[in-house]
């Protein structure tokens, strides 16, 4: 259980954490968040993460809450008084409180809430046989690279993919290419071991665990192509995974009960995933001594 929360300024009980009830946040998803993956002790890729912040509020006329350097220190002492070592940040910015009104609000600043909750590193089940994904319609707006709390498709689709005894659900546009999972980027591998995911655009949101996976597979050496792919060349491929934050590289090894080549996670799968682990092990520290000491008094 998380022990406190960051609410605009202040470390709550997190029992106790609220926000106003006309924040624009709650009443008309006027927000936006980001997620970053606290690893034993390190924040994965902060700096992307907080620049991909920086670019969905200037996207959206909202300014920083407070200086990205301030947040930085807020994020630490957050993990800090929490004592985790390994858990999700989860950062929020609204458009604040103000009564309820489609138009921007004259006054009114920015609210800024963050919390962090444990994860557990290897969900065995997931890494050993993969995960099963559904394909439903994507029923989402057409800026899908800015990362707002507007997530009423993709908690439609990831619910419709629980039903379905799935783990994720791959949106799938008027034509009939995947876009993305309902909280993960979309990946396959062809029979010649290119590894394929969709172009960047506004039709997804650009994953920082994608921009890091694109980087280790050019240092490897592994052939990319970023076009579209469709849900029948997924099925037929020879790798199907997704990409997230929260764990990284996952396997798909079925797509609507189709089993994805031999129902085992795939040997690029399971390299990129390891790669990825050294990459992370390499990340500094989120907190220097002082601070870990601080945090077990
Ligand atoms: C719709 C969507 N696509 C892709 C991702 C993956 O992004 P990242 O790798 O930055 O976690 C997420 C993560 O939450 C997401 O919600």
């Amino acid at each position: 259980m998380p022990r406190f929360a960051y609410v605009n300024g202040r470390y709550i009980d997190h029992r106790r954490a609220a926000v106003h009830v006309e924040d624009r946040g709650y009443q008309l998803a006027d927000g936006v968040y980001e997620v970053i993956h606290l690893f034993r002790g390190r924040l994965v890729d902060e700096d992307a993460h907080l620049d991909r912040l920086g670019r969905s509020l200037e996207e959206l006329r909202m300014s920083w809450p407070i200086s990205r350097s301030a947040l930085g220190v807020a994020i630490r002492e957050l993990i800090r008084r929490n004592r985790y070592a390994t858990g999700l940040v989860y950062i929020q910015v609204t458009r604040g409180v103000a009564p309820r009104d489609h138009k921007f609000p004259i006054v009114g600043r920015p609210v800024l809430v963050m919390t962090i909750r444990p994860i557990s590193e290897f969900p065995t089940e997931m890494r050993e046989n993969g995960v099963a994904v559904i394909t439903i319609d994507d029923l989402r707006w057409a800026r899908c690279d800015i990362k707002t709390v507007a997530l009423l498709p993709n908690v439609l689709g990831k619910q419709a993919a629980a039903e379905a005894g799935a783990y994720e659900a791959w949106m799938c546009d008027g034509d009939g290419f995947v876009t993305e999972g309902t909280s993960s980027n979309a990946w396959i591998v062809t029979d010649e071991g290119t590894l394929v995911t969709r172009p960047a655009g506004p039709d997804i949101l650009r994953g920082i665990t994608r921009q890091a996976i694109l980087a280790l597979a050019e240092v490897q050496e592994v052939p990319v192509e970023e076009r579209k792919f469709t849900r029948e060349e997924a099925l037929a491929a020879r790798e199907a995974f997704l990409s997230n934050s929260s764990h990284f590289v996952t396997p798909v090894t079925s797509i609507d009960d189709v089993v994805i080549a031999n129902g085992k996670p795939g040997s690029l799968s399971v390299a990129l995933h390891k790669r990825y682990m050294d990459y992370m092990e390499a990340m500094p520290a989120a907190l220097d001594d002082t601070q870990r000491k601080k945090s077990l008094s």
